[in-house]
């Protein structure tokens, strides 16, 4: 298989951007845009598909397992975990390989996501009190508990920006989990907190209901959160 990955390039978010393209071929069917990423950056030296030098491709990556989040990309327009994507399954020769464009540029592929953290500490998405959970809620805290903040679902939502009080379906669904485990005087404070920083700012459009890399049901949970947060059905 030979693919050319046509990847945005900008040593730093002050830089214009430009594309540069790599050549890279394996017989591995199960490759991914991550393990093409790694055995690109592996070469020495690092050229372009025209013979020209380069710098190692900045991007971030951990479990290569689809378990953090970290490898977050738009890839071919969508955005998606890099380490989810097999080469394969892409039609095109060409693979267009970009950062998430909602996040502050560190550099390449490479995005600061801290924001993302930095909301669910305003919203004070933590439990205050131990909890038994009762099994009728285990399921909706298991979804819930999926979420790998990857921001691939703010990366396509219209109302989120970084700067915004908005958190989005990456706070809705951590939020979600702990109104299904909270005790009432816990739920209370999270109610309050999804009010805030998910339900007044949601446009329900729903851009967001596919293309979450973990698969979370993110319409079902929105409308447990919504009746448990707004309408008080617990
Ligand atoms: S439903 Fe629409 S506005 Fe709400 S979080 Fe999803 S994409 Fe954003
Ligand atoms: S809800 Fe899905 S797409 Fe959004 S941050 Fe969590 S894992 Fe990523
Ligand atoms: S590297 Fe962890 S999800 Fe891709």
């Amino acid at each position: 298989m030979r693919k050319i990955l046509d990847i945005a390039r900008r040593a730093s978010a002050s830089e214009p951007e430009r594309r540069q393209r790599f050549v890279y071929e394996t017989d591995d069917e199960r490759a991914t845009v991550a393990s093409a990423l790694r055995a690109l950056n592996e070469r020495s030296p690092l050229l372009d598909a025209d013979g020209v030098p380069a710098e190692p491709i900045r991007w971030e990556c951990s479990c290569l397992q689809k378990k953090c989040g970290a490898c977050a990309m738009v890839i071919d327009g969508v955005p998606r975990l890099a380490c989810d994507v097999r080469l394969a399954q892409l039609r095109r020769e060409v693979v267009r390989v970009d950062p998430l464009r909602k996040f502050p540029l560190v550099a390449d592929l490479m995005v600061d996501r801290s924001a993302v953290f930095a909301r669910l500490n305003e919203l004070q998405t933590w439990l205050d009190e131990q909890v038994e959970l009762p099994q009728r809620r285990s399921e909706v805290a298991y979804e819930g508990s999926r979420c790998l903040q990857c921001g691939c679902c703010l990366e396509v939502c219209p109302n989120f920006a970084v700067e915004g009080g908005f958190g989005g379906m990456a706070a809705m669904v951590p939020l979600s989990r702990l109104l299904a485990e909270a005790t009432p005087a816990d739920r209370k404070r999270l109610a309050r907190a999804y009010r805030a920083g998910v339900y007044g700012g949601c446009g329900t459009s729903l851009a967001c209901r596919n293309i979450c890399p973990a698969g979370i049901d993110i319409s079902g949970l929105m409308a447990r959160s919504n009746a448990a947060a707004v309408w008080r059905r617990w």
